[in-house]
């Protein structure tokens, strides 16, 4: 049954600025900054096979930071090529500050930009009616998935985009994660499965396996500071926990027995630890790597 709370995502401002504040408070980008000149570097080494041109896909791109460390990664190993980016974004706030950050980096001359501002689903749709053949090279889906209505048709979509060479890179919650302990367990009361959806990389490789699609799998160790959310009151323990649950202003609407129950697992070793005072959520990623399937 459909959560009769709402969801976060329908008010892209709010959702905007509880992502911005999750940023803040966590190690989130750090950890994948550190995948991204570490691990990332011989995952994209192979793709393209030495073509001049290499197209890519960003879906859920946000304000592009993320892509463009990784895009600054493949031009290190293929400094020779130019580059095509699709920007799937919905987001209009967060496109046009993508498009800010290009326009602040001359030095990203290389790449041609096409931004889409629509969802994943829309962008297929897109895709499908306009009988695109082009493939891309490099595809990623950056904490993007919980928005989309079905995953799994959403990664057979775009692993179909992929050239003979090409890499799908995704990146989720891990499963191992206290975000995988919130959602085992409030999944139904939290989740409105008709716009997110509660899936961490257990579920994606579950989902792979089924269908026999080998993938690589990393770990990224991340936590997030949530000590404000035990604070009744407290603004930014609010919006920290709007974010938590995905619902929108969640300590004004949810149940006095939901909100205990969030509040006491969000602090139980399962998902936190408790350092000098501050309360430490396990925010711990996973990151797969899916190769085209021929
Ligand atoms: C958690 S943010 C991640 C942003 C960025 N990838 C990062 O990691 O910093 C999720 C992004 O997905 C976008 N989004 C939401 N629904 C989407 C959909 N259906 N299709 C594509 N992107 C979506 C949001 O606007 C937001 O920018």
């Amino acid at each position: 049954m459909a959560s009769p709370l709402k969801s976060l995502v329908c008010d892209d401002g709010r959702y905007q600025e509880a992502f911005e504040l999750f940023l803040q408070r966590s190690s989130e980008h750090q950890c994948m900054q550190d995948f991204i000149h570490t691990q990332l570097p011989d995952i994209l080494a192979s793709v393209g096979d030495g073509k001049p041109h290499l197209n890519v896909i960003g879906v859920g791109s946000g304000a592009g930071l993320i892509d463009l460390e990784m895009l600054s990664e493949l031009h290190q190993k293929h400094p020779a090529a130019t580059v095509e980016n699709e920007v799937v974004e919905p987001s209009s706030q967060q496109l046009h500050n993508f498009k800010v950050l290009v326009g602040q980096k001359p030095e990203l001359g290389f790449i041609k930009f096409n931004w889409n501002q629509m969802t994943a689903a829309q962008f297929e749709e897109h895709w499908k009616l306009k009988k695109m053949m082009k493939k891309a090279d490099f595809i990623h889906m950056v904490q993007m998935l919980y928005y989309v209505k079905d995953p799994g048709a959403t990664i057979s979509f775009f692993q179909h985009l992929l050239s003979e060479r090409g890499k799908l890179l995704i990146i989720l919650v891990s499963g191992q994660s206290g975000w995988g302990k919130l959602w085992r367990t409030y999944r139904h009361q939290l989740c409105n499965t008709e716009i997110s959806q509660c899936v961490t990389t257990a579920d994606i490789k579950s989902y792979l396996e089924s269908k026999g699609v080998s993938y690589q799998s990393y770990e990224l160790p991340s936590q997030l500071d949530i000590t404000e959310c035990f604070t009744e009151g407290d603004q930014t323990g609010e919006l920290l926990l709007d974010f938590l649950t995905e619902v929108l202003d969640f300590s004004k609407t949810a149940s006095a027995e939901l909100k205990a129950g969030v509040l006491d697992l969000l602090r139980h070793p399962d998902c936190s630890v408790e350092s000098q005072g501050r309360v430490i959520f396990n925010n711990n990623l996973g990151v797969l790597v899916i190769d085209h399937q021929s």
